[in-house]
C-alpha cells in the first residue's frame, strides 16, 4: 500500500534529519550544517524536502547563481531509494526554479555516480562540460544543464499539485 508523501519547503527543524541523510549518502564528503543553513536563509524556495509517513525521506537544495538555478545537493534516505522520490524531487526543484523566472538549471555530478547521472539524464539534463579533479577525492565532475521549458509561466499552483502525493 502507498504512503502519503508531502513535498514542502524545508525549515530549520528539518536540518537534523537532512544532515543524517547527507552523511549516510556522502560520508567524508558530506556538506556541513552551515551550508544547509545558508541555503535555507537565502533561497528557502529552492530547499525542498519530501516527508513520507511523517519522516524526512529526502531533500533537494539549490541556489540562484549567475541567472541560473544551480542544484547544490540532492539525496534520498538509503532505504527509500529506487521508488521515484529522487525523480519527483527533481521535478519539484525544476518547477520551483521556473516559478522564480529562471530558464536554465545547472549541476555538477561525479563521473562515477551512476545513479545520479542516470537520474539527471532521465530528467533531460545534458553533459556540457567536465571539471578535472573537482571533488576532494580527485574525481572529475560532469557539468550538466537543462533548459526549463515553460520558464516563468510555470506557477505556484503547479508546485502545489505535488503536495500530498501518494506513492
Ligand atoms: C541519486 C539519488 C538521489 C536517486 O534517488 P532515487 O529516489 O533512488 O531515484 P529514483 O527512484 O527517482 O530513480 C530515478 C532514476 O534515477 C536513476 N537511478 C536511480 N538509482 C539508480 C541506480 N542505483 N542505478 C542506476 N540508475 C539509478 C534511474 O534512471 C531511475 O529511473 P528508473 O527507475 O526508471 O530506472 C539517490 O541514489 C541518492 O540519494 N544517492 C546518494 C546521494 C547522491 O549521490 N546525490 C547526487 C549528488 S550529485
Amino acid at each position: 500500500m502507498g504512503e502519503t508523501c508531502i513535498f514542502r519547503e524545508a525549515s530549520n527543524k528539518d536540518l537534523g534529519d537532512i544532515l543524517k541523510i547527507e552523511r549516510e549518502s556522502f560520508e567524508a564528503e558530506a556538506f556541513e550544517k552551515h551550508v544547509f543553513e545558508s541555503i535555507l536563509e537565502v533561497f528557502p524556495e529552492l530547499f525542498i524536502v519530501v516527508e513520507c509517513g511523517g519522516a524526512i525521506a529526502g531533500f533537494v537544495a539549490g541556489i540562484v547563481e549567475g541567472g541560473l538555478c544551480h542544484l547544490v545537493d540532492i539525496a534520498v534516505k538509503p532505504g527509500l531509494r529506487r521508488r521515484g522520490l529522487g525523480e519527483r524531487l527533481m521535478e519539484v526543484f525544476e518547477v520551483k526554479c521556473a516559478s522564480l523566472g529562471l530558464s536554465r538549471a545547472v549541476l555538477e555530478v561525479k563521473t562515477t555516480n551512476i545513479p545520479a547521472v542516470n537520474l539527471y539524464v532521465k530528467r533531460g539534463f545534458k553533459h556540457v562540460g567536465t571539471i578535472k579533479g573537482y571533488y576532494p577525492d580527485g574525481t572529475d565532475a560532469l557539468i550538466m544543464e537543462k533548459e526549463l521549458e515553460g520558464g516563468a509561466r510555470v506557477g505556484e499552483g503547479e508546485w502545489e499539485a505535488y503536495v500530498g502525493e501518494v506513492l
